[in-house]
């Protein structure tokens, strides 16, 4: 009988000294880990398991435990971070220096890397489980990642005065981590309701009071008083057809700016039609694959 495939990820999570220690990314990342073995080992494969190998037992009640160590640890890291930025104490700039700061190296075994640990943690944006794939819609883990919103702020430079519209804002990973680190408004605009929930109650959590998200299909939300839009690869064909029309349309009449991500078919396509046609100027094309179109009103 061969060793269950279990024991060595189960192994591998095995906590690295005290866990209250540990910094509320690095939970994330611990627990994340201990999620997959959880919705991976089936009951009935554990309980052959247990029959056919002596110590399974008392391999998998150490993880259940470890499970329980993990969540409570980290359940106390979420509330006390929360809590330090509803208190106003990690104002729009420190708060994004922390998490840029973090870094963006990826993780050698698991998915994810340190600032986006941290991201995820505090707006509960959960990866790869099966809590997350009941819905014939579900998306696994399309939250835009921590490297892209920094690079987003960096281009973008949301002001004050600016509002920043997410079109197909998602769990809303891209509009909460701009909201809480610039000083500026955000809209995310959303077709799952679900999905509006968890957003919105993470705001609210965090006192976020300068990002709200509505439940819509962005074809049929006027986007006139936004002057930035992001967009993660949200939608294709007519509704990305449509919706470049819209920008295009806008960027007529004020000065906008378009960060776009995505593969040119069937998508950025219509944002270059909007480029041939005079509305919007390509400023520059980003990312590892040019997947990102920065554009602006050609009338800047
Ligand atoms: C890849 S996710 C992006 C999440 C988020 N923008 C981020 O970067 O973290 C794209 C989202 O667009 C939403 N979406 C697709 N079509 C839409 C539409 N017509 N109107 C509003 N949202 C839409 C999907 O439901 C999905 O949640």
């Amino acid at each position: 009988m061969p060793t269950p495939w279990w024991f060595s990820h189960a192994a591998a999570l095995e906590l690295p000294g005290e866990v209250g220690a540990l910094s509320l990314g690095a939970l994330w990342n611990l627990n994340e880990g201990l999620r997959f073995v959880r919705d991976n080992v089936a009951p009935a494969a554990l309980a052959q398991d247990a029959l056919a190998s002596a110590d399974a037992t008392a391999r998998w009640s150490a993880f259940v435990s470890r499970e329980g160590q993990v969540l409570r640890a980290l359940t106390a890291a979420t509330a006390f971070e929360v809590a330090a930025i509803r208190g106003g104490g990690r104002p729009a700039a420190r708060f994004r220096a922390h998490w840029e700061a973090l870094g963006f190296v990826a993780h050698l075994t698991r998915d994810g890397t340190p600032a986006d640990d941290y991201l995820d943690a505090l707006f509960g944006t959960s990866r790869l489980s099966f809590l997350s794939s009941d819905s014939p819609l579900a998306n696994v883990n399309l939250a835009s990642r921590a490297s892209r919103v920094a690079d987003f702020l960096a281009v973008a430079a949301p002001r004050v005065d600016d509002v920043v519209f997410d079109l197909g804002s998602g769990s809303g990973k891209l509009a909460l981590t701009v909201a809480a680190s610039a000083v500026t408004t955000v809209q995310g605009v959303e077709l799952l309701e679900s999905a509006v929930a968890e957003a919105s109650l993470s705001a609210v959590a965090l006192g976020l009071s300068n990002v709200a998200f509505a439940r819509a299909d962005v074809r049929d939300v006027d986007l006139s008083r936004g002057s930035v839009f992001y967009q993660y690869f949200p939608f294709r064909g007519a509704v990305a057809s449509a919706v470049a029309g819209t920008l295009g349309a806008l960027a007529r009449q004020k000065d906008i700016t378009v960060y776009a991500s995505g593969p040119v078919r069937d998508y950025g396509e219509y944002f270059a039609r909007e480029v041939d046609a005079g509305a919007l100027c390509l400023e520059q094309r980003r990312g590892e694959f040019d997947e990102v179109m920065v554009l602006k009103s050609e009338r800047r």
